[in-house]
């Protein structure tokens, strides 16, 4: 656990990136809390998640994609109860449960959004943990669905389908009828299957004898950019459309086979309709654990193993 300062009124707790050596030299920090202004959304944040891509700015990885200048607040997503508002914004919003992005940093205790689109209420009957884990998990995986156009006779096999991402792909491309595919390891396979896998292969033995026992790919949704991975995969399928939301260029092994990485974001209806399938069952949230936000090294060490079961949470 790291340790902390005393905060006042005036004052809260950050996880703060101080360099490009990674979680190591992630700090608590006391810093000043943001200032409230006309168009300002104050959150008290309760939940932020843990993912790839804090560790990707921890180690300056995203330095040509998103240039960064140190010191930085760490985070991505939130959820949080509204505390405060702004002249500008909806008294409505006061007490009001909310996720979003923080794309300055969120690994913080009081969150200040001032642009409207970034922030969505979450529905009463709602868990709060569970709606942030959509925060760079559901809404990439939705993403790459739209970008794929998955079809019943489509076979699309994930790769890192217990991860963050993965866990919604799973039930994303369900919905649309696809056959999925799911690679993991082997005590992740009876979730998976309960949340809609219709094969689960371990990935961590012999790869091109599993997958030749099961449903030939037409599609792969690529979640870990493991060029070695891909290629056991590409080299047992036919044609063939691999889709990576990691790995910016790949080089299939056949002809027939195409190759494309996704970026980009869903809309503010979106995150919506996510919420609303949490609300009525229709999809489901994985949470492998909350740790409280000072141990956010051990909580990033842990996305860092090969352990995944859905998202790590933080909590303030
Ligand atoms: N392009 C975009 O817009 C976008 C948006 C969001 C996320 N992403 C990217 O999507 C990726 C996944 O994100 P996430 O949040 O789902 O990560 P995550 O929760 O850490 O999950 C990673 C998954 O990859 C698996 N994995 C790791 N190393 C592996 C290997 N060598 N071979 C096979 N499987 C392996 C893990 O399984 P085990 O635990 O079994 O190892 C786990 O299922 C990240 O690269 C992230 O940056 C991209």
């Amino acid at each position: 656990m790291l340790s902390e300062t005393e905060t006042t009124n005036n004052t809260m707790r950050a996880v703060v990136q101080t360099s490009y050596n990674g979680i190591q030299d992630l700090q608590i920090q006391t810093v000043a809390k943001p200032h409230l202004t006309p168009l300002s959304v104050m959150i008290q944040t309760k939940f932020t998640p843990v993912l790839p891509y804090d560790r990707m700015t921890e180690e300056g990885r995203l330095q040509q994609l998103r240039p960064t200048r140190l010191p930085l607040v760490v985070g991505y997503g939130f959820g949080g109860i509204v505390t405060a508002v702004g002249a500008l914004r909806s008294r409505q919003l006061l007490g009001q449960a909310v996720i979003g992005a923080a794309p300055a940093g969120s690994h913080q205790e009081y969150i200040n959004s001032q642009w409207p689109p970034l922030l969505f209420p979450v529905p009463a009957g709602v868990d709060l943990a569970a709606a942030t884990t959509l925060i760079g998990g559901a809404d990439a995986a939705l993403m790459a669905v739209r970008q794929t156009r998955p079809t019943a006779r489509d076979v699309v096999l994930i790769t890192g389908a217990s991860g963050g991402v993965g866990t919604y792909l799973v039930q994303l491309l369900k919905q649309r009828g696809a056959t999925v595919v799911a690679l993991a390891r082997p005590e992740n396979r009876e979730w998976l299957l309960t949340l809609g896998a219709d094969v689960v292969l371990d990935y961590t033995q012999d790869l091109p004898a599993a997958l030749a026992t099961a449903p030939t790919p037409t599609q792969v949704i690529d979640t870990v950019g493991s060029a070695a991975l891909l290629d056991q995969i590409s080299r047992t399928a036919g044609p063939l459309t691999i889709f990576s939301l990691s790995l910016p260029a790949y080089q299939p092994t056949k002809t027939a086979q195409a190759f494309r990485f996704g970026n980009g974001s869903v809309g503010l209806h979106d995150y919506q309709d996510l919420l609303a399938m949490l609300a009525n069952g229709t999809l489901t949230s994985m949470i492998q654990t909350v740790l409280p936000f000072q141990q956010v090294r051990e909580a990033q060490a842990l996305g860092k193993t090969h352990h995944t079961h859905g998202r790590i949470l933080l909590s303030y």
